[in-house]
């Protein structure tokens, strides 16, 4: 059993939750249950106003309802959800992965978010996972306000870059001397090589630590590709497509010692995009690179911009 929330915060949230009413608040708490299928208008709904509709929970809700390692919790108003989140249990028990905070849009800025995170917090204690964690939008104020209200800690930032119609970029580097590899191919020099922040691997909103299973997990769905030089890795990319409301999205991460390896990786993830008829690619980087990638013509003329995202973790 989940302790009741209420005894151990009640005096926190009755500060930051003023305009709604107490009682409701309280009812919320006591009365979040798991996801099911009957909710899946309710959650569709929230996603269509969420992002502008490019959210991910449509193609995750029904994973979620069939996985034993998926702990769903949703807040129920007049016989609709309006509230929930996953906590995902990976690496062998070791994880508890935060995922899917969402509140209804009419009902933002209650406290609803803050219950939510506090039961999934509760479940993640309860099933003794060695630590939790969670990715978002750097500029997410109250995303971020909610993991460290939870007792969460930044770890790192990537940059993010989002572009739709990555066919009209014509832009490409010269180079080709990346060759795809296996997870197998990638142990132990990649750890060894030093270019992953933490030695964890972020692949679209998610992250794994770079260990063989982390390795062989992502690769379940994602290709990969190395530059070396002298048996070392130089720069390593993965990517996957995904579906998304404008269509297929190529979802890249690219990890390199220097700029000639992250560009090169860059051009070859626009090729893979084009080869896998995407209509938006979504690219993940080390902040280091931000200017590197504004010095390129084609960022310049299109206007475009990154923005980055914090990998949140607490050792419970
Ligand atoms: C993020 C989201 C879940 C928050 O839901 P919510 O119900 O409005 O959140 P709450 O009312 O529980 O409170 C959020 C907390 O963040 C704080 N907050 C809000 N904006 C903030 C800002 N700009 N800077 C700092 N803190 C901020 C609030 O004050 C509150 O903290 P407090 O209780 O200590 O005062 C909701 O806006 C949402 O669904 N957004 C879209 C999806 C999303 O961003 N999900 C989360 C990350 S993937």
């Amino acid at each position: 059993m989940i302790a009741n929330p209420i005894d151990s915060w009640a005096p926190s949230y009755l500060t930051f939750s003023s305009n709604m009413k107490h009682d409701k608040l309280v009812f919320y708490m006591q009365n979040i249950r798991s996801l099911k299928e009957s909710d899946r208008d309710d959650v569709l709904e929230i996603a269509k106003n969420t992002w502008d509709g490019h959210d991910y929970l449509p193609y995750f809700f029904d994973g979620w309802l069939k996985d034993k390692n998926s702990h769903t919790a949703a807040i129920e108003h007049n016989g609709r959800v309006i509230s929930l989140a996953n906590l995902r249990v990976i690496e062998n028990g070791r994880t508890g992965w935060m995922e899917g905070l969402r509140v209804h849009p009419d009902y933002r800025g209650k406290g609803l978010a803050s219950i939510i995170t506090k039961h999934v917090v509760d479940i993640a204690k309860e099933i003794k996972v060695e630590r939790i964690r969670y990715t978002t939008a750097t500029d997410n104020q109250s995303s971020l306000h909610l993991g460290e209200m939870v007792g969460m800690e930044r770890k790192f930032d990537l940059a993010f870059y989002w572009h739709e119609n990555p066919h009209e970029i014509v832009w490409r580097t010269p180079e080709n001397t990346l060759r795809e590899v296996t997870p197998t191919q990638l142990l132990p020099s990649l750890s060894e090589s030093g270019i992953l922040p933490h030695n964890v691997i972020i692949y679209d909103w998610k992250a794994l630590d770079a260990t063989p299973e982390g390795l062989v997990k992502i690769g379940l769905t994602s290709k990969f590709w190395i530059q070396t030089e002298a048996n070392t890795i130089k720069s390593f990319s993965l990517g996957f497509p995904r579906d998304d409301k404008s269509g297929q999205m190529w979802c890249f991460t690219i990890y390199a010692s220097d700029e000639a390896g992250f560009l090169e990786q860059f051009s070859h993830h626009l090729n893979q995009a084009s080869e896998a008829k995407c209509d938006v690619i979504f690219g993940i980087f080390s902040t280091n690179f931000v200017n590197t990638f504004y010095a390129l013509d084609w960022v310049r003329h299109h206007e475009d911009d990154t923005m980055t995202l914090t990998l949140l973790e607490r050792i419970l």
